[in-house]
């Protein structure tokens, strides 16, 4: 990781959530504390409605808690400007979310090399070839040159995958990747997550309703009635 003496890669203490519906408050999250270490896996399950996508939503500076902060990489989140943000967001953290995101115009391998040409940091050339190697490492090779709309939704969520990884992020966020998925694709993607997570140094959170899968993470938690309790 990028910053090798952070023994923590994120960090998230007393997280409160409410949305307020006119004279309601609806209390989403209600002091949640969460450590991930480099490399851990976390899954993240609980019912529709539990909050799962609020908190996600948090960890990655998308969106400001009623109290509570985040630490990402040793950088608070919250209390820095949107400029600052976003620059902490593209250098620590990828994104999967169930539908693929991915930019219709554009081939897989364009759309997996686009987080390293907007870091700037790499040439054209070097994006392209990073692109292509972990293309491969999804077992894509040979669709790069096919834009999103001519996969199916299983490579459409392999490419989203690849394009969360290219940049090699200390932190992905992953919201029911495989939920749009049929069984049997699911668990694919899963094998694949799985394999690329031991072959890597990036941290995972995967909110997910898959059980079995949830349980092969390092740690599997439960967003229950706004608390993370640990699934036994
Ligand atoms: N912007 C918002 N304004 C008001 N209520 C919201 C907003 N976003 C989410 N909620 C509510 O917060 C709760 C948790 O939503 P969400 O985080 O999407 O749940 P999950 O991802 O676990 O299904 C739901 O009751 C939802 O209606
Ligand atoms: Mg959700």
């Amino acid at each position: 990781m990028s910053n090798p003496e952070n023994r923590v890669v994120l960090e998230c203490l007393s997280l409160t959530k409410e949305f307020s519906e006119g004279p309601e408050k609806l209390e989403v999250l209600r002091g949640i504390d969460l450590l991930v270490s480099p490399s851990e896996r976390v899954a993240i399950v609980g019912t529709s409605g539990s909050g799962k996508t609020t908190l996600l939503q948090l960890l990655a500076g998308l969106d400001y808690p009623s109290q509570g902060e985040v630490i990402l990489c040793g950088h608070q989140l919250m209390n820095v400007s949107e400029q600052q943000q976003g620059e902490l967001r593209n250098r620590h953290l990828g994104f999967v979310y169930q539908f693929h995101h991915l930019l219709p115009e554009f081939t897989a391998l364009e759309n997996v090399a686009m987080p390293l040409l907007l870091r700037k940091e790499v040439s054209v050339r070097q994006a392209r070839i990073r692109a292509e190697k972990m293309l491969g490492m999804v077992g894509l090779s040979k669709r790069a040159r096919h834009k999103p709309a001519e996969l199916s939704g299983g490579e459409r969520q392999r490419v989203a995958i690849a394009r969360a990884l290219v940049a090699k992020p200390d932190l992905v966020l992953m919201d029911e990747p495989t939920g749009n998925l049929d069984p049997h694709t699911a668990s694919k993607i899963h094998e694949l997550m799985k394999s690329l997570s031991k072959k890597l140094t990036t941290s995972f959170i995967v909110v997910t309703h898959d059980m079995a899968f949830a349980r092969q993470m390092d740690r599997a938690l439960r967003l229950e009635d706004g608390n993370l309790v640990p699934v036994p």
